[in-house]
């Protein structure tokens, strides 16, 4: 295992591969869990080399947000990361300075598609432009064959595709299932702010999810779902949302007649906690 802290570390390391080596990539901003090993283990089972990069990105948070206080705990991650060299391959931590993605003069900023308008969007309006301009300049210092991301974010996960559509249309962006902690919660940095009973009482977002799932599958009425979702959204103001879009293309769906995602953001004091369920009608 490596750890390489420029890209031009990381470049000296990618030139001396055979030039049919096979890279998976799996984008975080440290501080790990055991959702981000499974995107490592992931790309470790597909590639010849497995590449984990670390980098809290500024252009994500907006004015008011965490950016200041989010958990930077390097040596820790390495500890955790090292556990899957027992998977047999190398490696490479790439855990960049701030002025080596965003060099003075920096002037690859990317608009993400229209879908980033709503949701997590409407919530964080600058977030998804800087989300979608980190990954890119990732991808061209790291060179994915593949490149992981969790379900969790899933609106983020469709940006990314949109994205690596146009700029790495070789790069195969392989969407990876939400991990849970012990008790449902969907696993998340952000778990580390809440306490105990927070996180109990946070689970009130998975099991809306589901009722709300259990509606779909059991009326197919799409009045029905958005009835229910005015209700929880009017009687508990902790969500900040709760919205059906296809899978498809992530956009309004008219019908159910088409597999769905039910997204949730769910306010526990300062933090706030997403989740969601795919609906396969
Ligand atoms: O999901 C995350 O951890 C971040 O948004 C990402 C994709 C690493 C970009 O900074």
């Amino acid at each position: 295992m490596k750890v390489l802290k420029s890209s031009k570390e990381y470049s000296d390391w990618l030139s001396s591969l055979d030039e049919k080596t096979t890279i998976g990539v799996a984008p975080t901003m440290g501080n790990i869990h055991d959702a981000h090993l499974s995107l490592l283990a992931q790309a470790l089972k597909d590639n010849d080399k497995g590449v984990i990069t670390i980098f809290v990105n500024p252009t994500q948070f907006g004015e008011d947000e965490d950016f200041e206080s989010y958990p930077r705990t390097l040596q820790n991650d390495i500890d955790k990361i090292a556990t899957l060299e027992t998977m047999g391959k190398e490696i490479i931590i790439f855990a960049p300075k701030n002025n080596d993605i965003y060099p003075e003069n920096f002037n690859q900023y990317i608009q993400a598609n229209e879908i980033s308008c709503d949701l997590e969007g409407a919530l964080r309006p600058t977030h998804f432009d800087g989300v979608v301009t980190v990954v890119n300049r990732l991808f061209d210092i790291t060179k994915p064959t593949s490149a992981y991301f969790g379900k969790k974010d899933y609106q983020q996960l469709k940006l990314i595709e949109l994205m690596a559509n146009q700029y790495h249309p070789k790069t195969t962006i392989v969407a990876m299932p939400i991990l849970r902690e012990e008790n449902g919660l969907a696993m998340s940095s952000r778990n580390n702010y809440l306490s105990r009973e927070q996180k109990q009482e946070a689970l009130i977002l998975k099991q809306t999810l589901e009722s709300l799932k259990e509606i779909i599958q059991g009326t197919k009425s799409l009045k029905k779902v958005e009835n229910k979702i005015n209700q929880v959204l009017k009687e508990d103001s902790r969500f900040n949302y709760l919205s059906i879009k296809s899978l498809h293309d992530f956009k309004e769906v008219k019908d159910l007649n088409q597999p769905v995602v039910i997204l949730g953001n769910f306010q526990m004091n300062q933090t706030r906690l997403l989740d969601n369920l795919e609906v396969n009608i």
